[in-house]
């Protein structure tokens, strides 16, 4: 008997999520110093201040036991969306509660429906449950929702839509929904994945928080802390839905799966309006100038809703991402996605935008002068 036999047949063909280069390691690796990291839709910005103060005084009761139910948190969140406390479960990242869906709903030879060219953790979850993940291609680089209607079966048991979407920044809009929801049935588990929402400047982005609270039993809405809150290294994100499956989900989550100094840090960032507003005009004003140097470059390259842009650097875009390496930048190769000739670009801080055109028009020089 090998430790291959012993380990689920389903689970040995996944491939792990591949995460963007950590700092300290390209330092490492390379012997340079002052890398920057573009790589994972961090917000440049740090955690907001009040966060930050949240997390000093939080970390005093490190000896004790989190909230489980993540009291205070779910309050004010509740107050903030205009939701009731059981519609909302709070995980550690949205990747959690990604994962308490797969776990809590799916069996083996259910199926799974999503995009292709999107999140990568959709299918790596629906994976180790034995699922079936079901592929939709995408229509000029966004979700077609009307092959994602049409491929839905009475197998199917979630729909993974990440809007705006990562990694093309992509979205679909108010009309594209509504003509969806009314076409998928009430036995699929509808996920609306809004990591990315406030970073929408699109004025017919659908409001799915709405159709959550006009009595939608089988829609999902999930955000994260990640983002625009700027506390990825805490994990928190949350979901909100229906009372009987948020109820679900908690009966398969860890008892104390937030941490307090988590907990403390969303509870105080929902309170930091100025820093929200300074990360959109970032972001907003950073998507700028990275579209006008590639327009500058020649390069092709998706307008975008959220925090990063997809460019078409023609060739190799793993080859390109590793010589930018060189120049301290780290941004993210898009082979994994079937995107191999383009690549993807946090917005940071302006000098950070600065650094990646100077690093990408260096490279790309480079690379013409060897072909
Ligand atoms: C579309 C999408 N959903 C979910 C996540 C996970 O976020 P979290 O940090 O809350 O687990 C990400 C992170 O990159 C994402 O891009």
């Amino acid at each position: 008997m090998t430790m291959k036999n012993l380990f689920k047949s389903f689970i040995q063909a996944i491939k792990p999520y591949q995460p963007g280069k950590p700092i300290k390691e390209v330092e490492r690796e390379l012997g340079i110093r002052n890398v920057v990291k573009l790589a994972s839709n961090e917000n440049p910005l740090g955690p907001s201040r009040k966060a930050l103060w949240a997390m000093r005084r939080a970390i005093r009761e490190a000896h004790i036991y989190p909230d489980g139910a993540c009291f205070y948190l779910v309050r004010r969140l509740a107050q903030e969306l205009s939701v009731a406390e059981n519609q909302l479960i709070i995980g550690n990242g949205s990747n959690e509660i990604i994962e308490l869906l797969t776990r809590g709903f799916l069996s083996e030879g259910d199926e799974v429906i999503s995009a292709e060219m999107s999140f990568l953790v959709y299918p790596i979850i629906t994976q180790l449950c034995g699922a079936k993940f079901i592929n939709v291609p995408m229509k000029n680089y966004r979700y077609d929702l009307k092959a994602i209607a049409d491929a839905v079966t009475e197998r199917t048991k979630l729909i993974f839509i990440a809007n705006p979407n990562n990694p093309t920044g992509t979205y679909v809009n108010v009309q594209e929904v509504e003509e969806f929801l009314a076409r998928v049935p009430k036995s699929a588990l509808v996920i609306f994945d809004e990591a990315y929402v406030d970073f929408v400047e699109a004025k017919d982005f659908p409001h799915m928080l709405f159709y959550v609270k006009t009595d939608r039993p089988n829609l999902i809405l999930l955000r994260t802390f990640s983002k625009s809150y700027g506390l990825a290294g805490l994990r928190v994100g949350y979901a909100v839905a229906h009372a009987d499956i948020i109820g679900y989900l908690h009966k398969v989550r860890q008892p104390f799966n937030v941490n307090s100094i988590a907990q403390a840090a969303a509870t105080a960032a929902l309170d930091d309006r100025f820093f929200l507003w300074r990360t959109k005009r970032l972001v907003d004003s950073g998507r700028r100038y990275l579209y006008r140097h590639f327009k500058k470059l020649g390069l092709e390259y998706l307008p975008s809703q959220a925090n990063f842009v997809l460019v078409k650097v023609g060739g190799d875009g793993d080859a390109l991402c590793r010589a930018m390496l060189k120049h301290g930048m780290i941004v993210r190769p898009m082979g994994g996605y079937k995107l191999p000739d383009w690549i993807r670009v946090t917005v940071g801080r302006r000098s950070q935008n600065a650094h990646f055109v100077r690093a990408l028009r260096a490279c790309l020089r480079e690379r013409a002068a060897t072909r």
